[in-house]
């Protein structure tokens, strides 16, 4: 296993000494959002593509990152040679906190059969290949979930669209190339877009804002206050898509405070398989629908938010 990682800032690529030399690991997600936890996944050894993924979970101190170097010494994946690997755990269904509706079902079907047909492959070459995998697999479906959005933007048609992370831009792009004219899309991050760290950078650019339709804004939902002066915009979202840092406080101080205002609109929340989202997800009150075998492997559902405040 990497055992000489060396942990660079947010931001900078990772090294590990082995193969007799060192070996700077391809992708390397850093969450720089100022919360007590940042989740640093490190894929597979790019020489010899043999060990699986190693998180470092770092929370103040070595604590964490040493319960993940264990577990992964304890329980090594019984699959090899894969881009990457991450735990997750699964639950029975019957003791749910909620279900799926009728409403979810027809949504997901109809969403389904847009997906196939949709392509997002015009995005592709704005990846530039900075995440270690061939562009074009953001087209991948099943299996990535940006062919599912589309479907949900065909089959939603909605007015106004918010995203919780933005990042570099892909899964905006996605929506925005299926957005009505006459429709908004606002996407948060706490990283303004154009200062999303080197190498990687952005997708977007600054023709992506021209006709209004697209706007960030960098906020911190998770803070009780920013969520108030956005209250109005999130209660009048008929898509609402959540892809934020999955640091195990975002979320949950999210669907908290979705639950003190007035909300009408479907929700898609990315990366629910993800261990950080395990809780996240099965305690959402609403309706909801997992939909990962027609999205993203790490996870994804579909959510009806309906609520009188
Ligand atoms: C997984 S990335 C989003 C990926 C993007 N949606 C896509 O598919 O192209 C998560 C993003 O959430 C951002 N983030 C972190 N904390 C946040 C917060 N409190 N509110 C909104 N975004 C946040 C991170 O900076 C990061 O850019």
């Amino acid at each position: 296993m990497a055992n000489a990682l060396r942990l660079g800032s947010p931001g900078a690529a990772l090294t590990s000494k082995r193969h007799g030399g060192t070996v700077t690991w391809p992708f390397v997600e850093v969450n720089t959002h100022p919360a007590p936890v940042q989740e640093i996944a490190v894929h597979i050894c790019p020489q010899c593509r043999k060990d699986i993924a190693l998180p470092f979970i770092l929370s103040g101190g070595m604590k964490l990152h040493l319960r993940d170097r264990l577990r992964y010494r304890l329980l090594p994946s019984p699959v090899r040679n894969v881009f990457l690997a991450e735990y997750s755990m699964i639950y029975s269904e019957h003791d749910s906190p909620s279900r799926p509706n009728e409403r979810l079902l027809d949504i997901a079907a109809a969403a389904i059969a847009a997906a196939r047909k949709a392509d997002v492959l015009d995005i592709a070459p704005r990846l530039g290949s900075r995440f270690g995998f061939p562009n074009e697999a953001i087209n991948l479906w099943p299996g990535v979930n940006y062919r599912l959005l589309a479907g949900l933007m065909q089959t939603l048609a909605p007015k106004q669209v918010v995203e919780i992370g933005t990042s570099e831009g892909v899964s905006a792009l996605t929506m925005l190339k299926y957005l009505r004219p006459d429709a908004s899309l606002t996407t948060f991050d706490v990283i303004p877009w154009r200062n999303i760290s080197q190498p990687r950078g952005t997708c977007l650019r600054e023709s992506d804002f021209a006709d209004g339709r697209l706007r960030q804004e960098v906020a911190d939902l998770g803070d009780n206050a920013t969520f108030g002066h956005y209250s109005a915009l999130l209660s009048g979202a008929d898509f609402l898509f959540v892809d934020g840092p999955k640091d195990g406080v975002f979320e949950p101080r999210f669907v908290a405070a979705l639950q003190t205002i007035p909300m009408n609109c479907i929700a898609l929340f990315d990366d629910t398989r993800w261990w950080n989202m395990l809780k996240v997800w099965r305690e959402l009150p609403w309706p909801k629908l997992d939909l990962t075998s027609f999205g993203s492997w790490c996870g994804v559902g579909l959510v009806e938010i309906r609520h009188k405040r």
